[in-house]
């Protein structure tokens, strides 16, 4: 039987700064208190709850499995990044601010193992550096006094805490924030530096990237919060830049997800702009301005010239998935119908066919249930998908007023025949679920889902694998976190074998 583990003791294992928690007892009494949250507290809807940053870095094997069973073939980890300021913000814009830190499930011979670390930026060191936040909100940014910064470092207003999203690609491991550099991960989540693909400079690119199904070639998009040019990195599958194009936009535009179909990139910009002057008087730097337009930019990956369309002004965060089906191109995507961080329209999924000969487009809905973080089988990226995964939110949670992407219900949507099933996991919010294939591939929805879930009754997480050819039915396994996992924003699951 293990020996109690007493606050001085738990303090000991955790100067180092990492906390090994090797038995279920200890685990479970790290969990029930002695694993503390960040020191402070805000008012901040998305500074409370499970929104609430943890500030210690955990280690956990032998994971309790609550309720089903880890499938034995599967092997692999989920990843999540998410931001998680260390320090309390100065300002704060959910979800453009913030630290990241990685949350990690190792998944190999049925049995999971936890590991989070925050992602080691220059910004944090900054911050460590002074013992407190210097940074403003990316909306808001303020002065940030140069003598903080060590030779070497480059003076920034703006903080790069490499929170949103974290993918593998070339053999390596990339945490990545919004229009600006990336950040290197080992295995075991130590943060080795930016990423520079290959080249002498760190390279500057977006969250949410696009691989090409037949060439492995990931594309990622680069814009600029000063200029209004938008550039689209080619990386090969080995992970070094091969070249770079840009197009031009009226205004430096905020773009934070496009499309890669077999033939074309798609850039769909709606006028979220970036307005330097509105920052000077004291207003928000990202502004709405439906007078500008909506440009769609169809780019030939062979290099020939963009296919410009234009149209009424929505918004998007986040697609699904394109593909071209004969001489069209569809876009499956969550349109919001104006830009707005907290309190917009309710976003909902749409499909977008677009007649490139005829440089139109129409939109279809699908239902008008609340969504956003949709995903599909990563593996048919940029070919044509039936399903789309996405979380919703019921009345089955007990949140009067939820802060913006708090969800409670998985939805699959069959595109082709408008029909969806559902897993409401009622009084538990649910993160995006991420797509992890079978061993063996096969049909499109032949693998499972995997999400983080929050009970706030017991400030307690879970991993959840649900079915994903049948998210209906109770969960293929329910597995305990050794602490509660904060909201965080987008993660995937990179497979061992
Ligand atoms: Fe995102």
């Amino acid at each position: 039987m293990s020996p109690p583990l007493t606050r001085r003791a738990f303090h000991r294992m955790t100067l180092c700064g990492a906390a090994l928690i090797g038995s279920h007892a200890l685990w479970r009494q790290a969990r029930a208190g002695e694993v503390a949250d960040v020191p402070w507290t805000d008012n901040d809807p998305h500074l409370s709850g499970n929104f609430l940053p943890v500030l210690r870095e955990v280690d956990a094997r032998d994971l309790p499995v609550i309720s089903g069973k880890i499938p034995a073939d599967l092997r692999g980890v989920y990843m999540r990044n998410g931001p998680n300021p260390e320090f309390k913000p100065i300002g704060y814009t959910y979800p453009l601010d913030g630290d990241g830190m990685i949350h990690a499930v190792y998944i190999q011979d049925g049995k999971a193992r936890y590991r989070n670390r925050f992602v080691k930026t220059e910004s944090l060191m900054v911050e460590r550096r002074a013992g407190r936040a210097v940074f403003g909100s990316f909306t808001h940014p303020g002065p940030v006094d140069p003598s903080l910064f060590l030779p070497g470092e480059v003076p920034s207003r703006i903080k790069n805490g490499a929170f949103v999203n974290i993918i593998q690609h070339g053999g390596r491991l990339i945490a990545l924030n919004e229009a600006t550099t990336s950040y290197e991960i080992s295995a075991e989540l130590d943060t080795l530096g930016l990423w520079t693909a290959g080249g002498s400079e760190p390279l500057r690119l977006g969250a949410h990237n696009r691989r090409h199904p037949r060439t492995g070639d990931l594309y990622a998009l680069e814009y600029s919060w000063r200029t209004p040019t938008v550039k689209f990195h080619r990386i090969n599958s080995s992970g070094l830049l091969m070249n770079t194009r840009s197009v031009e936009l009226p205004m430096p535009t905020m773009i934070h997800d496009f499309v890669l179909t077999e033939h074309y990139l798609v850039l769909i910009a709606g006028p979220a702009v970036f307005d330097v002057q509105a920052a000077k008087a004291g207003q928000s730097m990202l502004q709405w301005r439906p007078d500008i337009g909506m440009r769609i930019a169809l780019l030939p990956l062979d290099g020939g010239a963009p296919n410009w369309i234009e149209g009424e002004p929505f918004f998007v965060f986040h697609f699904a998935n394109g593909f071209e089906r004969g001489q069209q191109i569809v876009v499956d995507y969550v349109q919001h119908d104006k830009f707005a961080l907290t309190h917009g329209p309710t976003p909902t999924f749409k499909r977008m066919t677009i007649d490139p000969a005829q440089r139109s487009f129409k939109v279809a809905g699908f239902s008008n249930e609340v969504t956003e973080f949709p995903r599909v089988n990563h593996l048919r990226e940029a070919l044509p998908t039936r399903f789309v995964y996405m979380p919703t939110l019921t009345s089955s949670l007990n949140e009067a007023n939820p802060p913006t992407a708090v969800f409670n219900t998985v939805l699959k949507l069959d595109t082709e025949t408008g029909r969806y099933t559902r897993h409401d996991f009622g009084n538990h919010i649910v993160g995006e679920a991420a797509f992890v294939p079978k061993p063996g591939g096969g049909q499109e929805d032949n693998g499972y889902l995997v999400a983080f879930t929050y009970d706030p009754e017991r400030q307690a997480s879970n991993l959840v694998l649900l079915d994903a050819g049948r998210i209906e039915e109770p969960p293929v396994a329910v597995i305990e976190m050794p602490q509660r996992v904060p909201q965080g924003l987008h993660g995937n699951w990179i497979s061992s074998s």
